[in-house]
């Protein structure tokens, strides 16, 4: 016979590792974008460094984006491309002075392909997730026109800045 005491006992376990599994999810952004499952691992597509920002940037990207890119195929990228842009403070070297090495950890940004779903942002779904607490970015939706505002620049170039760096 299970007892009054054990059945609390077993609500409270259930509860707690409800909370666990909440606390550790990342909430999507407002636009309803989940974070990318995986995208640590993801493969390199470029890099970059904004120096009004002082920030390390590493472009990567899902495997279809990663084919994509080595195989030239970005005018326009293929639906299911993701590329990611982490961001990270810069940070002198300890060791050596004239290297800047990444610090804390900014911000990861993402566009999403897929030209019919997002047909009124050129085919690109964006997301943003800021420090190391990855908390979504913008208020409400309407955070995607400042993504837009700059992102319209290279319109020409399927919205991406980056060109894939080159390899041997
Ligand atoms: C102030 C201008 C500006 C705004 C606003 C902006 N971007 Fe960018 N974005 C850039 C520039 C410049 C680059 C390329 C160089 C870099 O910053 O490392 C870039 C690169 C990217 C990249 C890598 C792929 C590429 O295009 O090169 C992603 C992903 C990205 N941005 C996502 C976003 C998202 C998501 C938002 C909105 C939340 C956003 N960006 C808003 C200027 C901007």
């Amino acid at each position: 016979m299970i007892g009054l005491q054990r059945i609390t006992a077993l609500m409270v376990l259930g509860t707690a590792i409800h909370v666990m599994a909440a606390g550790g999810a990342v909430p999507a952004a407002p636009n309803g974008i989940e974070l990318p499952k995986g995208y640590k691992d993801w493969r390199v597509i470029g890099s970059s460094y904004r120096s009004d920002k002082k920030q390390l940037r590493v472009i990567v990207g899902n495997d279809t984006a990663v084919q994509a890119a080595r195989a030239g195929n970005t005018h326009p990228w293929p639906d299911g491309a993701i590329l990611a842009k982490l961001a990270w403070k810069e940070k002198v070297d300890e060791h050596w002075p004239t290297a800047l090495v990444p610090g804390d950890f900014a911000q990861a940004e993402f566009m999403v392909k897929d030209a019919k779903k997002y047909a009124a942002t050129g085919g690109w779904g964006y997301a943003r997730w800021v420090g190391m607490d990855q908390k979504p970015y913008g208020k409400d939706a309407n955070f995607v026109q400042e993504c837009l505002a700059c992102h319209t620049a290279v319109k020409n170039n399927d919205w991406m800045f980056t060109h894939p760096a080159p390899f041997p």
